[in-house]
């Protein structure tokens, strides 16, 4: 809430403050203001259609259930996907919070099990291939949004990437100048090899702030708690810094991002050269793809365990 505040557009009180846009707004004009704002993204980005068959990546986060609301609100044809890495409490609560927003709307979600499709949780299974968690959890969640969606006629991947996710990820690669992440970095990810479906973020120009307000402006009931892996990633050092900026000289997340979206053609197209994985079909620019060589991994260390 704002103390004592008025919407710049009606009487009620406003429960937003929005410096970058000079705007204060009660419930209602935020909900119209970002689905408006959803609205030009997709139309702008040809992010979709409401011909399009979409799966929208739901974590039970306010980003993605608050995108999958919006998306519904607006008309698309929409279906969920969680994904259940077996994370303990958070997993169980996460996947509790996006059955219920699904029931509570009449929608259909989907899951997908991690623990049962590669024989253990998602921390045990980076533990044993001794690579860090967040990178094991990200591989297995962009393989399984893509996988489920080609397999069962989804046409568009949509996932809850708000402003605050996207420039931190352009923040550090432009800190580490890796040229071939910036070339990537977009909000359309098109479908470059046909085991690949479109992967797209109408939530990129939408701040965290922004995004928390809508949902509890919509009465979401989302899962607070950030993973219990998350504490002291690089990405939540860059968002407080970013923040501070945005505090700072308001409209700077926004003119950080616009100004590369506008100037991204001096990085140059991206040409990875993507094959078919020889054990499950589907893109990597290896003979077998990362999850694949887990699943392996994972088998053969089961196995060496109970000799
Ligand atoms: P994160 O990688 O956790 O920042 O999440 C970014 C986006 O990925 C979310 O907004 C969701 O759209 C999607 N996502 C994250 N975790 C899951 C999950 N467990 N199941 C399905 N989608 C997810
Ligand atoms: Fe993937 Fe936390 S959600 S490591
Ligand atoms: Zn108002
Ligand atoms: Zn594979």
């Amino acid at each position: 809430m704002v103390m004592g505040l008025k919407c710049s557009f009606c009487e009620r009180k406003a429960i937003i403050n929005m410096r970058e846009h000079r705007l204060m707004l009660c419930e209602k004009h935020l909900i119209d203001f970002m689905r408006k704002r959803v609205e030009k993204t997709i139309i702008k980005y040809k992010l979709m259609t409401k011909n399009d068959n979409i799966l929208v990546a739901v974590s039970g986060g306010k980003d993605s259930l608050g995108v999958w609301d919006i998306l519904n609100a607006l008309g698309y044809h929409t279906e969920g996907l969680y994904i259940n890495l077996g994370i303990d409490k958070y997993s169980r609560i996460s996947k509790e919070k996006v059955e219920r927003f699904a029931a509570s709307r009449g929608l259909t979600v989907h899951e997908v099990d991690i623990p049962k499709a590669i024989g253990t949780s998602t921390p045990m299974a980076a533990k044993a291939w001794k690579r860090s968690i967040c990178s094991v959890c990200g591989m297995i969640k962009r393989y399984w949004m893509n996988r489920y969606a080609k397999e069962n006629g989804f046409t568009v991947v949509v996932t809850g990437h708000n402003l605050d996710d996207e420039i931190a990820t352009l923040f550090g690669n432009n800190t580490t100048w890796q040229i071939d992440y910036l070339q990537r970095q977009s909000i359309v990810l098109p479908e470059t090899h046909k085991k690949l479906v479109k992967k797209v973020k109408p939530l990129a120009f939408i701040t965290e702030k922004e995004s928390a307000a809508y949902a509890i402006a919509r009465g979401i009931d989302y899962v607070y708690e950030e993973c219990p892996y998350a504490k002291g990633a690089t990405s939540v050092e860059f968002k407080y810094i970013l923040n501070l900026l945005e505090n700072r000289f308001p409209g700077f997340k926004l003119r950080y991002y616009n100004g590369f979206l506008k100037n991204k053609k001096i990085f140059g197209d991206s040409h990875v050269k993507l094959n078919e994985c020889q054990v499950c079909g589907f893109p990597t620019t290896l003979d077998t793809c990362n999850y694949c060589r887990l699943k392996k991994h994972i088998s053969q260390t089961a196995k060496s365990l109970t000799i």
